[in-house]
C-alpha cells in the first residue's frame, strides 16, 4: 500500500567545495542585518568563522553573534537569540555548525517573532511552526540532516526534556554543504554523525515495509550501504573528499523527506535515545548507537525477521541463504559489530555512567503517555526493558 503524501523541500542547497561566495547574495535576499549563530568555536579553530564574517563585512551585512551553542542546545540559549534578534531587527539567521547549532538557531528564529521571545512553549505545546526568521545554514558536521528538515530537537536541563519542535517554517531558506568543512571533525563525533544517519533511515525503514514504494526501500538501503561503506574511511582518512561528501548528502538525503514518500514515521529508537541525551547530555549519535542493536533483539519475532534479514542482506551483505529468523539474527550483530567494532564506540550505558535509577521515568516520558508505534508497539514496560538490555 502506498499512502498519499505532499512532497515541498523548498530549501536550496549549493554542495561542494566553491559555494560560499554566493553566500552573501543569498543572505541579501532578506535583508542586511544576520544574527550569526555558533557553536563552542571549532569554527574559529578552523579558520572558517574568519573567512565568514570577512565575506559579510565586505558584502555590507551587519553581523551580530550568538555564540556558545552547546550541543544538546538549550531553550536558554535559543532565547538569547531571539532577543538579539528583537533587540536589533535581525532581518536573517545564519547557522554555521553542527545539527546543535543549526537546531538553537531555528529556535532562536521561531521565538523571535513570538512577543514572549520564549522558545519553551513552543516546544512543549508542540506547536507546528508556519512562522519565523529565514535560516540559512552552512553544515560542518554530517549528521541530524537538520540543513535540510523542518525539526529542532531542544533541551531544557531544568525539566531534564528534550523535545523535538516542527514546521514548514524551520526548513532552512538556503543551505551550504561544502565536505572540507567536515574535515576537522573528530573521530568520534564522525562515528556518533554516521549513525545518526544510519538509524534516521533505519528508523523509519521497517514501518515502511508494508507502506511504500519498493523504489524507496531500496533507496533507503542505498543510503544506509553509504554510510557503512564511508564512515570508516572519513574515521581513517579525516580528509578524504568522497568519504565526507558522501555522508553529507547522507546526512540531507535521510531526513530532506524523499525517504518519507508514503510511508509512516516510527522512529522508536530516537524516542528512547532522546531520553538519554535529556537526563545524561550525552551524544545523540552514540545513544542511538548503544540501543539500536538491543532495540532489534528486543523486537525480533516471527512477523519481524523477514524485514531485519533484509537489512542484513541488503546492506550488510549477509548471506541469502538462511531462515528468516537466523538470517534476523545475523543481520543484527551485523548492526552491533558495525557499532561497536567498525565506529567503535563504547557499548554499554554503564560505560557512560548511566544506571537504571530514572529508567522508569525515561520509559513513561519516551511513550508520552501511549506507546511507540513501529513494527512492535513499545509500552513503558518494554522501553524500560530496552534500557536495561543497554546497560
Ligand atoms: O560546538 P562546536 O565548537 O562547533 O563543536 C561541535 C560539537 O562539539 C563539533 N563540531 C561540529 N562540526 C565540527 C566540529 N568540530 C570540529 N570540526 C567540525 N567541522 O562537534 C560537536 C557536536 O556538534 P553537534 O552540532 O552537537 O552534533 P550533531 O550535528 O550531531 O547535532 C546533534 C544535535 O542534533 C539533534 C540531536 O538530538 C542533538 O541535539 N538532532 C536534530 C535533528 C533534526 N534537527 O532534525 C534530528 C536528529 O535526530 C537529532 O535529534
Ligand atoms: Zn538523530
Amino acid at each position: 500500500m502506498i499512502n498519499d503524501f505532499i512532497f515541498h523541500n523548498p530549501d536550496k542547497v549549493y554542495f561542494g567545495k566553491n559555494q560560499l561566495e554566493h553566500l552573501p547574495e543569498e543572505l541579501l535576499k532578506f535583508g542586511k542585518k544576520v544574527l550569526l549563530v555558533y557553536g563552542g568555536g571549532s569554527i574559529k579553530k578552523n579558520g572558517l568563522y574568519n573567512t565568514i564574517t570577512e565575506l559579510l563585512k565586505a558584502n555590507d551585512l551587519t553581523v551580530f553573534e550568538l555564540a556558545g551553542v552547546e550541543p544538546n542546545p538549550r531553550h536558554t540559549t535559543a532565547n538569547k537569540g531571539a532577543q538579539i534578534c528583537k533587540n536589533e531587527n535581525i532581518d536573517v539567521i545564519l547557522a554555521v555548525g553542527g545539527g546543535s547549532t543549526i537546531d538553537c538557531a531555528k529556535g532562536v528564529a521561531a521565538a523571535a517573532v513570538t512577543e514572549s521571545g520564549d522558545v519553551w512553549p513552543l516546544v512543549s505545546n508542540q506547536v507546528w511552526v508556519t512562522k519565523a526568521l529565514p535560516i540559512v545554514a552552512i553544515l560542518t558536521n554530517a549528521a541530524t540532516g537538520s540543513e535540510m528538515d523542518a525539526w529542532a530537537v531542544i533541551s531544557n536541563m531544568d525539566t531534564n526534556e528534550k523535545i523535538g519542535l516542527g514546521g514548514s517554517a524551520l526548513i532552512p531558506k538556503v543551505a551550504f554543504e561544502n565536505p572540507e568543512l567536515s574535515f576537522s571533525l573528530p573521530t568520534y563525533q564522525t562515528a556518533c554523525g554516521a549513525f545518526d544517519i544510519f538509524n534516521h533511515v533505519l528508523d523509519n525503514y521497517y514501518l515502511a515495509g508494508d507502506a511504500t514504494f519498493d523504489m524507496i526501500l531500496e533507496f533507503q538501503e542505498a543510503v544506509m550501504r553509504a554510510v557503512v561503506k564511508w564512515a570508516p574511511i572519513a574515521m581513517k582518512e579525516p580528509d578524504h573528499y568522497e568519504a565526507r561528501a558522501n555522508l553529507m548528502w547522507a546526512s540531507s538525503m535521510a531526513l530532506n523527506t524523499v525517504l518519507d514518500a508514503g510511508t509512516v514515521h516510527g522512529c522508536a529508537c530516537h524516542a528512547m535515545e532522546h531520553e538519554l541525551s535529556a537526563y545524561y547530555d550525552i551524544t545523540h549519535g552514540h545513544g542511538l548507537a548503544i540501543v539500536t542493536p538491543r532495540w532489534l533483539a528486543y523486537i525480533l519475532n516471527e512477523t519481524t525477521a523477514p524485514a531485519i534479514y533484509r537489512l542484513g542482506v541488503r546492506v550488510f551483505d549477509i548471506p541469502q541463504n538462511l531462515s528468516a529468523m537466523n538470517g534476523a539474527k545475523k543481520a543484527i550483530e551485523a548492526v552491533a559489530n558495525f557499532c561497536f567494532n567498525t565506529l567503535g564506540l563504547t557499548a554499554n550505558l554503564s560505560d557512560l555512567g548511566i544506571d537504571e535509577k530514572h529508567f522508569k521515568a525515561m520509559a513513561n516520558h519516551a511513550c508520552a503517555g501511549s506507546v511507540i508505534s513501529g513494527p512492535k508497539e513499545l509500552a513503558p514496560a518494554d522501553v524500560e526493558a530496552i534500557y536495561k538490555m543497554c546497560l
